[in-house]
């Protein structure tokens, strides 16, 4: 098992570059089944769940290329309709293809999907959207199988602004006949990009990045190249962990307006920034101060940057109180943050920080991707060596972490 082992204590300071989104780069990458042809995707991310999602679309029939910086996707000869099971358990946004596969050939088999284990995470607003659209749902034995006959376009109310919901609706709307109208959509930058890639394809989609998304069927869509918008929850992570270390560093490929609510909070918590169109420069204090932070959908706090910068919060002057809002089983880490030293107390959906400016290197196991992380940002602070196993969580999301880190002056050492 692979393990990263970090030693604390030293400034991070110089430039990173941002890599494309993750989160952006699934849902397109399922999106080219729509086109049954050719696609062109730049920067997009060397990561695990990338790799996952090829092989899912190597196996039900698509080719994957890939040359210098470019990927091709070829999807004119899907097969099947069957997401893998052994590939579906591995990662919980395989369930987006359940939206292209409709939304293309009206049929789609599938079974629960996995992923982190962050919360309960059901699908039942993907299921009703389908529904809604015309398809006949099926459940049995933990398979779930999708059949229409016609998709006809309606009126989608989401009962929350799920992400994952509302881009299986466009998905599966964007070849259907007449015009889907979702409400209560989710505004993420990532629903944004999916919509400009579709639309670059040839689809009619308006208001994206707003709470109302208009979807007006086409009939086919062009063969395109289409570039990743930069990883906005990989901009909070160095930023948080140029804070925690008392750096400078600099950013490349960022865009600042994603990532509004981590910048205010940066501020808040005495950190310097110099914000640019596409770059950010941060500059730390010695310690930094205590701040509160409550998840939200997006515009809000992030949920995705909850546990990294609670570890931040760890090490400040005072106490701070997180509340997590929309996953309820986020707080895997803070038992492995608290065996370094952390002063961290749960209840419910609530965590209350004391900092203290004695974290020590420890054993310790990543429970998921994003509590993985705040594990690496502590281990940075941190006094001795920390050695960090699961990291495999850590990998399905972040591209080169262990290089980026050396580069601005961290001791890191991947252990295979
Ligand atoms: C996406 C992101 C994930 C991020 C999350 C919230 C991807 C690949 N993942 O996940 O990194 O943490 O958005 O910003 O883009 N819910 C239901 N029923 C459903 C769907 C969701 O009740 O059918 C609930 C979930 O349990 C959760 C909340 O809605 O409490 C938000 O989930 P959702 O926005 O769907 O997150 P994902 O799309 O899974």
């Amino acid at each position: 098992m692979s393990k990263f082992i970090i030693q604390g204590g030293n400034k991070l300071e110089g430039e990173v570059k941002i890599s494309g989104s993750k989160n952006a780069a699934l849902p397109v990458i399922a999106a080219t089944i729509l086109n049954a042809g050719k696609t062109t995707l730049y920067n997009v991310p060397n990561i695990q769940d990338v790799h996952t999602m090829f092989e899912i679309i190597r196996k039900i029939g698509g080719t994957v290329t890939k040359k210098k910086n470019k990927i091709i996707i070829d999807t004119s000869k899907i097969h099947t309709y069957e997401i893998p099971d052994e590939l579906m358990r591995q990662m919980r946004s395989s369930v987006i293809l359940a939206g292209a596969l409709i939304g293309k050939y009206k049929k789609a088999r599938f079974s629960y999907p996995g992923g982190c284990d962050i919360g309960s995470r059901p699908i039942d607003l993907h299921l009703k959207g389908f529904e809604k659209l015309g398809v006949n749902i099926k459940e049995e034995y933990g398979e779930i199988y999708c059949l229409a006959e016609k998709l006809i376009g309606t009126q989608i109310h989401l009962d929350f602004p799920s992400v994952g919901a509302t881009e299986n609706i466009i998905l599966s709307a964007t070849l259907a006949e007449g015009t889907t109208v979702i409400t209560n959509a989710a505004k993420e930058p990532e629903i944004e990009d999916l919509v400009k890639y579709l639309n670059k394809m040839g689809a009619k989609i308006k208001g994206a990045g707003t709470d109302k998304i208009e979807i007006i069927g086409v009939k086919r869509l062009a063969e395109i190249s289409y570039n990743i918008m930069p990883d906005r929850i990989e901009a909070g992570t160095y930023l948080v962990m140029g804070a925690i270390t008392a750096g400078n560093l600099k950013l490349t490929n960022v865009q600042p307006e994603h990532i509004v609510p981590i910048l205010n909070k940066l501020e808040e918590a005495n950190c310097k920034l110099k914000i640019e169109k596409s770059e950010i420069e941060i500059n730390a204090p010695k310690r930094i101060k205590a701040v509160d932070i409550k998840t939200m959908p997006y515009p809000g706090f992030p949920t995705d940057m909850q546990s990294i910068f609670g570890a931040l919060l760890t090490t400040a002057k005072g106490t701070s109180m997180i509340i997590e809002n929309i996953f309820e089983s986020r707080y895997k880490y803070v038992q492995e943050l608290n065996r370094m030293g952390a002063k961290i107390k749960v209840e419910g959906r609530t965590a209350v920080i004391k900092g203290t400016k004695r974290i020590q290197g420890a054993n310790v196991v990543a429970t998921d991707l994003r509590g993985g992380a705040a594990l690496m940002t502590e281990a940075l602070y941190a006094k001795g060596i920390t050695q960090i196993e699961n990291i495999h969580y850590i990998l399905r999301g972040y591209e080169n972490i262990e290089e980026k880190l050396k580069k601005i002056g961290a001791k890191i050492y991947l252990e295979k």
